[in-house]
């Protein structure tokens, strides 16, 4: 059986699902039960400064984009920080770490701007014994209006300078959080490595507004009349999460760090992906709160059965596994050459993939009327461009099949025989190219 045990930066855990820093992780009770039901770690909610703690509003502090069958497919939150008395988020802190030394627990800070407010948190950590802790640089509501969270994470030189605080005053690891409100997540990934972070965990949430009640003409969630913008997550987010993971896992600058996937993960699938794209642990808050705490007993068994197929045999050897296959567009092969194909055996006659590629593709399916009212669909190979978009709506899987053309066939739509290798850098159309180019990420020969 696959060992599903990870050594985040020294940091280790039984497998790598991990709660990311949010409701569930706000207490002993939950954090307990959490571990109980099978999760490697946890991140506790965010602590912030001692004193008189935060205040959330008392009303609707969620929005929810449902899918059709009412599943949560983004959600969205105002909630700020923990609301709870500093001394006992510590206190509890330390009794679950002496209770549950098998387990990750990282605890995720938020203090203001200055170097003497985050010397005096890590040392309060530090006496609880915690595995280590991740500088929430992310939130982007409410906190970010007091000058912290993802005020400071979109801002480098701020991620780098408080890094290298946390890095000074404290023998912890320092996880780094970053914000994805931000157009290059390159950057604050690079200002988090010279600041000496140990990694970096991403994404945080996404700022948004999850919709508008049309009839009070006050936007959601609407507190006393007024709403303001909140931090979006929830599947929705992880094709922009893994995209971010990716490039991070790929920069040359970056390359290596390690990183902490999180971003609408639900099953165990969504976590292999991030583990291929570079990630080697991975946190889930959204789908927690929407299915509880057990949903990691199918993504214990549902890794370990794939990495058992698949012949891996610890979580290493996935992390980064798909990375030497990313690559930019302009590396992407213009030669290779696709064609829709229908089933005709499996079609229902719906029209759907008709009507798209009709009415906003290349017009290249066919209605053919035959006896008896019967319909058939037949893609015109000398207009298909291999979009994919009639597969992409057709209702039916597997109906419609994206067939690569053979090396020697001839492209009905242009003429060409297919086997070229020219990518963007070296092609005619391409005033700068350079002839001919090698493929920048070719696997060697
Ligand atoms: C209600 C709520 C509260 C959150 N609070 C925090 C927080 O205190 N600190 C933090 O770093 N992230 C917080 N997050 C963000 C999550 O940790 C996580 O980065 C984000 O939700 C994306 O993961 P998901 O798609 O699995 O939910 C919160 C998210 C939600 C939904
Ligand atoms: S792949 Fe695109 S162009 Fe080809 S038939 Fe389908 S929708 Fe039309
Ligand atoms: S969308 Fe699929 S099922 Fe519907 S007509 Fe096209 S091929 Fe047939």
């Amino acid at each position: 059986m696959a060992d599903l045990s990870v050594d985040f930066v020294g940091i280790k855990a039984p497998n790598p699902f991990w709660l990311a820093s949010a409701p569930p992780t706000d207490k002993k009770i939950n954090v307990e039960r959490a571990y109980r039901a099978g999760w490697g770690g946890v991140v506790w909610k965010t602590l912030g400064e001692a004193g008189a703690p935060v205040v959330n509003v008392s009303g609707p502090r969620y929005g929810v984009l449902l899918g059709p069958d009412r599943r949560i497919i983004g959600l969205n939150n105002i909630e700020l920080i923990t609301d709870r008395p500093l001394e006992i988020n510590l206190q509890e802190i330390k009794e679950v770490k002496r209770a549950w030394r098998d387990r990750a627990l990282v605890v995720s800070l938020m203090v203001p701007c200055e170097e003497e407010a985050w010397k005096s948190i890590l040392k309060q950590v530090e006496d609880t014994e915690a595995d280590g802790v991740e500088l929430n640089f992310g939130c982007p509501h409410g906190m970010s209006e007091r000058g912290m969270g993802a005020a400071v994470g979109q801002v480098p030189e701020y991620v780098e300078m408080v890094t290298r605080w946390c890095k000074q005053h404290s023998r912890m690891p320092v996880i780094v959080k970053l914000t994805p409100n931000i157009s290059d997540i390159r950057k604050p990934a690079e200002a988090a490595k010279r600041g000496g972070a140990d990694a970096v965990s991403l994404i945080n949430t996404i700022n948004s507004v999850i919709g508008v009640d049309l009839d009070s003409m006050i936007a959601v969630p609407n507190t006393d009349g007024f709403a303001t913008h909140g931090g979006y997550c929830g599947p929705a987010v992880k094709p922009i999460a893994l995209s971010m993971v990716s490039e991070i896992a790929r920069a040359a600058e970056t390359r290596g760090l390690p990183i902490s996937g999180i971003g609408g993960i639900e099953t165990w699938k969504d976590a292999a992906e991030y583990l291929a794209l570079g990630a080697s642990t991975v946190q889930v808050c959204t789908a927690a709160m929407v299915y509880g705490f057990k949903i990691v007993e199918d993504m214990i068994t549902g890794l370990s059965d794939w990495m058992d197929a698949k012949g891996y045999t610890s979580v290493d050897q996935v992390v980064g596994a798909a990375i030497p296959r990313m690559t930019d567009w302009q590396h992407l092969n213009l030669d290779y050459i696709v064609k829709a194909k229908i089933d005709e055996d499996t079609c229902i006659e719906c029209g759907r993939c008709h009507i798209a590629c009709e009415d906003t593709s290349h017009q290249s399916i066919v209605v053919e009327a035959e006896e008896g009212g019967k319909r058939r669909f037949v893609v015109d190979e000398a207009e298909c461009v291999g979009c994919n978009l009639c597969a992409s709506v057709c209702p039916v899987p597997n109906c419609i099949s994206m067939d690569p053309l053979p090396a020697g066939a001839i492209d009905l739509r242009t003429g060409l025989v297919v086997g070229g290798k020219r990518t963007w850098l070296d092609h005619p159309n391409n005033p700068m190219a350079v002839h001919p180019r090698p493929h920048a990420n070719a696997p060697a020969e």
